[in-house]
């Protein structure tokens, strides 16, 4: 594929996990002042994506897609300086069928004309959904929106939403996405997230920078979720790569969520590339082991405990893929607690919790790896 426009996964906030429908022109505004106030924008999230339902039952006299009159009464081109001006980016959302998931009007055969009146508004990013397709094959369909994309001459980052279906870690790439949903739809609760990331084991060799697996967006802070949990699902969604588009209410949003999204080492986790995105390197029941090379030649990885109480997790530097070493530095990225070790690490970890680290050799190489041996590039 052609180099796409991002170096590192999208981060941002979208309309779709916490509001659905309910959504207008104030609430975007207020959340785009909210990713200011909060810190949040200089944490790294730019993107303020509006999702399904911000468009017109119909298409105005020049079949031009329209703004939903009561909810975006002032027009999206009017959000989009809004936002720019804060220094913020504008995604929005269509479907690559003749009609919305929510049964409103979609670019199936309408690429153009549409590409070209985001652009005009100065959007900057375009989710593009699955829904109502007609049956038409899917690189088709998602190939003729990349194009017109381009055509507009304006960088527009484009975010593949089919679910996983036909492959999209394949095509994806090829049709101009910088990202492309693997799963279809998460909910705020603990058996949707585990789920979700059972569905991202092996889906990894697709992953380079610039083209990312998306196992959907963000329930931290949202429904049911514990603050463990929270940490637990950005820990991991960090670790994947995953675009990192928060999906609650920045208007009301806690202290304690905002620790969670705003902790600078796990998003500089997300941001880096060292070859791979995270994997599972083991697999032990409710216990496993989640590892990410960094481009410094460290390891970031997530000790994940599923079960319903307390329990140790442990792995190895060689599991690690960091053999050769006589000592390791770790940092506890959740806590901040820095240490040593001559290889083994573990943590005791709560129930639905990780402990997340960064993993360093930091002693005089004991023995110069053997052909074949697991490098961390290969990671
Ligand atoms: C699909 C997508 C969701 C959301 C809704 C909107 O379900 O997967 O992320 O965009 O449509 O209707």
């Amino acid at each position: 594929p052609q180099p796409g426009p991002l170096t590192a996964p999208v981060m941002g906030w979208n309309s779709w996990n916490r509001f659905g429908c309910n959504i207008d022109e104030n609430l975007i505004k207020a959340t785009a002042d909210a990713m200011v106030s909060t810190g949040l924008r200089d944490s790294g999230y730019t993107y303020v994506d509006i999702d399904d339902c911000w468009m017109a039952g119909t298409r105005d006299a020049q079949g031009r897609l329209r703004p939903d009159p009561v909810r975006f009464p002032g027009g999206i081109a009017a959000i989009a300086d809004y936002v720019h001006a804060r220094g913020l980016k504008l995604g929005i959302y269509s479907s690559a069928g003749t009609a919305t998931c929510q049964g409103l009007p979609a670019s199936l055969d309408h690429e153009t004309t549409d590409a070209q009146t985001w652009a005009s508004w100065g959007v900057d990013l375009l989710k593009y959904d699955n829904c109502n397709n007609q049956g038409r094959p899917a690189y088709d369909r998602y190939k003729a929106m990349g194009d017109a994309l381009k055509a507009t001459g304006r960088q527009i980052v484009y975010s593949l939403c089919n679910w996983g279906d036909d492959e999209p870690w394949i095509f994806g790439p090829n049709v101009g996405g910088s990202s492309w949903r693997t799963t279809g739809d998460i909910s705020a609760s603990w058996g949707s997230v585990t789920s979700l990331l059972d569905q991202q084991a092996g889906l990894e060799p697709f992953a380079r920078k610039g083209f990312y697996n998306d196992p959907d967006m963000l329930e931290v802070g949202n429904g049911s979720l514990t603050q463990d949990e929270n940490v637990a699902h950005f820990s991991l969604w960090a670790l994947l790569s995953a675009p990192l588009l928060l999906g609650n209410d920045l208007r009301s949003v806690s202290a304690a969520t905002l620790n969670v999204l705003r902790n600078a080492d796990v998003i500089a986790v997300n941001r880096d590339w060292g070859g791979s995105q995270g994997r599972r390197v083991a697999d032990a029941g409710d216990q496993e082991v989640w590892a990410k090379p960094m481009s410094d030649g460290s390891v970031a990885v997530v000790l994940l405990n599923r079960g319903s109480g307390t329990a140790t997790v442990a792995t190895s530097a060689a599991a690690l893929g960091l053999a050769g070493s006589s000592s390791y530095t770790t940092k506890n990225l959740w806590t901040g607690a820095t240490g040593s070790t001559t290889g083994a690490l573990s943590a005791s970890v709560a129930a639905h919790g990780v402990a997340m680290f960064r993993v360093t050799r930091a002693g005089t190489l004991s023995a110069a790896p053997a052909a074949g041996t697991l490098q961390v590039s290969d990671l």
